[in-house]
């Protein structure tokens, strides 16, 4: 077991050495449009924006493409809607990723501009006819996603009875372990679902396969194991042979209070749900990361408008990048930066737990935390607010005026790593204190103190 955990360990640092030697030879050049700092306290000093100021690590992305790439036995497809930025697809293609899970036209513009030749999967399962005859015609996508019946005759119809569609049934999958439930919306009910594969393989001369989505921030690697079993059982009672198993999206990134089991368990667990399916030798394997491979690339460096006791008002909120701070309540990590010119700096000290308030009007701009600052956070300070690359840029609106965040790079590291580049753990100080007070617990005072409290 101990010769186990230590292989582990060392693989895992050999991986860390090399993924950081990628980052830091410059492998991804900086993006020419988008102005680099070499920190976030160095564009305070620079700068002092004014407006919040989205923060790209490019190189990061990169790193997270490549550990997919290297480990998972399969094909990878970035699903753009986790973060639709130029600078991310621009930066994963150009670390090798050649597949994109596109959900709309304007998506696969997106790809077809910045990742041009890249292979595109239209995985929403409901999509307008007009959608799908311009994927198909303009830009040349084959594999449509779809969960019923009507969905199927839509896209022969569309395309005008194509024979070389790769056909992919989305399953409802009974999963547990999501921090996101995704269930409900999508996926064909597995007591029905023999029929549509059915159906499907009979409508294609090409490809034929089976889709699920375990729910996002999937913190149970088991999940994808029990997934396949069920997607397995569903092939079975259809009698088809499927071409393609693809395992979604899910993967999760490291948040205050949700520290993920390692990537390597979710690999492994798909692995051998794999290994078990009822599937025939050259069927493929596919997966659609969102999360995981944009989560720790981004920050928001955001303006402290107000203070009003424990309640922080920023210039940016549930309408800009927090959608998830406000909305599912994630206690994304801080940090505070104070001072102009050459003087700014990071400030540490006893930490508080505080609140936000975006700028808009709305009373649901409100993200409840707690967010951890030092005590003396005040007005005209800076707050930026790690592991938003994931589904934060991507929710911005423009709701009262505000909104419109510049995009720059910098090169430092993630305020957490699923792969190597930072600390696995985001711990809260809460965390800590309970921690302490176990020790008080469990240790007994020395002396008569000690003697008194094993009498009572
Ligand atoms: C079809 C599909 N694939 C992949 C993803 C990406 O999921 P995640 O970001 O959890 O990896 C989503 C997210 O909604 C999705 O709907």
């Amino acid at each position: 077991m101990a010769w186990r955990l230590r292989r582990g360990l060392a693989r895992r640092r050999k991986w860390a050495l090399a993924a950081q030697a990628w980052l830091w030879r410059g492998h991804i050049k900086r993006l020419r449009e988008v102005h680099t700092y070499h920190t976030p306290l160095d564009l305070v000093r620079e700068r002092s924006p004014e407006r919040p100021v989205a923060l790209a690590r490019p190189g990061v992305v990169a790193v997270a493409a490549r550990w997919f790439q290297d480990k998972f036995q399969g094909d990878v497809f970035y699903a753009v809607k986790a973060n639709p930025s130029p600078w991310v697809i621009k930066t994963l293609a150009k670390a090798g990723v050649t597949a994109f899970d596109v959900a709309s036209i304007p998506e696969i513009e997106l790809v077809a501009k910045y990742a041009p030749g890249a292979r595109m999967a239209f995985m929403h399962p409901v999509k307008s006819r007009k959608a799908i005859a311009e994927a198909y015609r303009d830009y040349g996508v084959k594999t449509f996603a779809l969960d019923t019946h009507e969905e199927l005759q839509k896209i022969l119809e569309a395309t005008g009875g194509a024979q070389d569609l790769t056909l992919i049934v989305r399953l409802a999958v009974q999963a547990e372990g999501a921090s996101y439930s995704l269930s409900g919306k999508f996926g064909v009910d597995l007591h029905e679902a023999p029929s549509l594969l059915l159906a499907a393989r009979r409508a294609t001369q090409d490809r034929m396969g089976v889709s699920f989505h375990v729910g996002s921030q999937c913190m149970r690697p088991t999940a994808y194991q029990a997934a396949m079993a069920q997607a397995s059982r569903a092939i079975v009672r259809a009698g088809v042979v499927v071409d393609v198993v693809d395992v979604g999206g899910g993967f999760p990134s490291i948040y205050p209070g949700m520290i993920p089991p390692d990537m390597d368990d979710y690999f492994d667990s798909i692995q051998r749900g794999f290994a078990e399916m009822m599937v025939t030798e050259d069927c493929e394997l596919w997966c659609e990361p969102g999360r995981a491979l944009v989560a720790e690339a981004s920050s928001i460096l955001t303006k402290v408008e107000l203070r009003k006791g424990d309640a922080i008002y920023l210039n940016d909120g549930s309408y800009g990048s927090l959608f998830d701070a406000a909305h599912v309540k994630w206690p994304f990590p801080v940090k505070l930066y104070r001072g102009e010119g050459r003087g700014a700096q990071e400030v540490d000290g006893a930490l508080k737990p505080f609140r936000f308030y975006g700028p808009t009007c709305d009373s649901l701009d409100h993200m409840p935390g707690p967010f951890w600052l030092p005590e003396d956070v005040r007005e005209g300070d800076y707050v930026e607010i790690g592991m938003l690359g994931a589904y934060g840029v991507a929710m911005n609106t423009r709701f009262n005026g505000f909104g419109d965040a510049e995009t720059v790079a910098v090169e430092d590291a993630p305020m957490a790593s699923m792969f190597g580049l930072a600390g696995r753990s985001i711990r809260l100080p809460r965390e800590e204190q309970a921690e302490e007070r176990k020790v008080v617990r469990l240790s007994r005072p020395k002396g008569a103190a000690g003697k008194k409290r094993r009498k009572r």
